[in-house]
């Protein structure tokens, strides 16, 4: 398939606000900044349908994308964001878990890191924690544009390491920016697809039918 359509369902703080459990879901989790709505922009070559911001903080919610009614990308509230109430980031965390841990319908969950920097502690924690649900522990490093390839090389290695990544466990470098590892993101997504029985196949489409 090609992508025809994809829309913006809801912004969901409780589970009762989720969409109903009937489509596969594939959400994007990682530090404020990082690059979750500009990444899922990119994918569905779309400029502004996630809303993105220089700002940290802009995604606060658990926010729904349909794609073709067929499934939905999901954009969590990002963490680690300094200029925030104790009060304000536990409830984050809560949104965050009860999304991860009550999902049935959650195919994947994607970890966005920095591909500049060294993952944090929250990195980690958020890492293990995908691990320990059982999902694959996939990593998108962002930002690729901003580092020369070597110095690309080296970082995957840093942020392998520190993340305690097991070797088979897919790294893919994006970059919003340039749009360089837009096929092998989709590639893995239709692996995921495939190795889940399901059958949906999106195929390549380049920028230029941006809407
Ligand atoms: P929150 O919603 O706060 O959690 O942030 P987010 O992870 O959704 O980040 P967002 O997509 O809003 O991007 C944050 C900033 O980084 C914006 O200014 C983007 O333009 C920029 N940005 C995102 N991806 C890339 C990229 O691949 N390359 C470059 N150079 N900039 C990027
Ligand atoms: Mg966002």
């Amino acid at each position: 398939m090609k992508i025809k359509q994809s829309r913006f369902m809801i912004s969901a703080v409780t589970k009762s606000q989720y969409p109903e459990s009937d489509l596969p879901e594939l959400a994007f989790a990682g530090r404020s900044n990082v690059g979750k709505s500009s990444l899922i922009n990119m994918l569905l070559n779309r400029k502004g349908l996630a809303k993105t911001s220089s700002t940290p903080g802009k995604t606060q919610l658990v926010n729904f994308y349909d794609i073709d009614g067929l499934f939905r990308f999901v954009d969590l509230p990002g963490y680690g964001f300094a200029k925030v109430s104790k009060a304000q980031k536990a409830s984050w965390g809560k949104i965050i878990e009860t999304y991860l841990t009550q999902r049935e319908n959650l195919l994947e969950v994607f970890q966005l890191v920095d591909i500049r920097h060294k993952p944090t502690g929250e990195d980690r924690e958020m890492y293990d924690w995908i691990r320990s649900f059982g999902f694959r522990g996939i990593v998108f490093a962002t930002k690729a544009d901003k580092l020369s390839r070597s110095q690309c090389a080296a970082q995957v290695k840093v942020i392998r390491k520190t993340l305690e990544m097991p070797p088979e466990a897919p790294l893919v470098l994006l970059s919003s920016d340039n749009r360089s590892g837009k096929y092998d993101a989709w590639d893995l997504i239709n692996r995921l697809f495939e190795e889940e029985g399901l059958e949906i196949f999106v195929e390549r489409q380049s920028a230029t039918a941006e809407k």
